[in-house]
């Protein structure tokens, strides 16, 4: 079992993906939670050059990097823990390359569409919450702290991605589940747990 979470910066996903492991091993279920881009020892150093290096990288660059540190986890880490029986939560995957690289940057989406199927080689989330919020509760949750490189592209870049998430989560509505992000977090919470219960084929 593969879920996935969705989601500009600040949209809650790290707190609603430790509240559902929570959920999930009580149910008695054996929770992998990872990240990307992350989750294995080379995939967390391309993770650093994208997000902290100060190297000045094309979008092409960053989308095959990206990209690379995806191949590694799901090879590695995502397909065996899911062979062996594991539900594995990710914070996000494929979906926030179409979002990002292709809607964000400008990259064509059939190519960010055939670099995803190149690294995830038929792999898919059973499903994915993209928690929507719009830029201005973004800027709201994240003014603590320093902006990572992508996160340093500015407003119309984020427009888009926004928009981006709510075009990829319309076109594929038996797979995502769009929630209000701006709700408070058990609320969240409560309506996550309510479509796993209500998926029973799926857990
Ligand atoms: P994330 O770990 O969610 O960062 P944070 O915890 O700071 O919210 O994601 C790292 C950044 O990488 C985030 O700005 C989104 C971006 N990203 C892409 O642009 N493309 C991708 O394919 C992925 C997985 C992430």
């Amino acid at each position: 079992m593969l879920i996935t979470f969705e989601g500009i910066d600040g949209c809650g996903k790290t707190t609603q993906i430790e509240l559902l492991a929570v959920y999930l091993i009580e149910l008695g279920k054996d929770v992998l939670t990872l990240r990307e881009p992350g989750g294995t020892e080379f995939s967390e150093k391309i993770r650093d050059l994208l997000l902290h290096s100060k190297d000045v990288l094309t979008y092409q660059s960053e989308l095959f990097l990206f990209e690379a540190a995806r191949v590694d986890l799901v090879a590695k880490v995502i397909k065996p823990a899911l062979t062996e029986g594991k539900t594995v939560i990710l914070d996000r995957f494929y979906d926030s390359t179409t979002a990002y690289q292709g809607f964000g940057r400008g990259i064509d989406l059939s190519i960010v569409k055939r670099m995803n199927e190149l690294a995830v080689e038929g792999l898919k989330p059973n499903i994915t919450f993209f928690l929507d919020i719009p830029l201005d509760v973004s800027y709201q949750r994240s003014n603590h702290r320093q902006p990572d490189k992508i996160e340093r592209a500015g407003d119309e870049f984020f427009k888009r991605v926004i928009e981006g998430y709510r075009k990829i989560a319309n076109d594929e509505p038996e797979r995502i589940v769009s929630i209000d992000g701006s709700l408070e977090k058990q609320k969240i919470n409560e309506k996550i747990k309510e479509i796993i219960k209500k998926s029973p084929g799926k857990f």
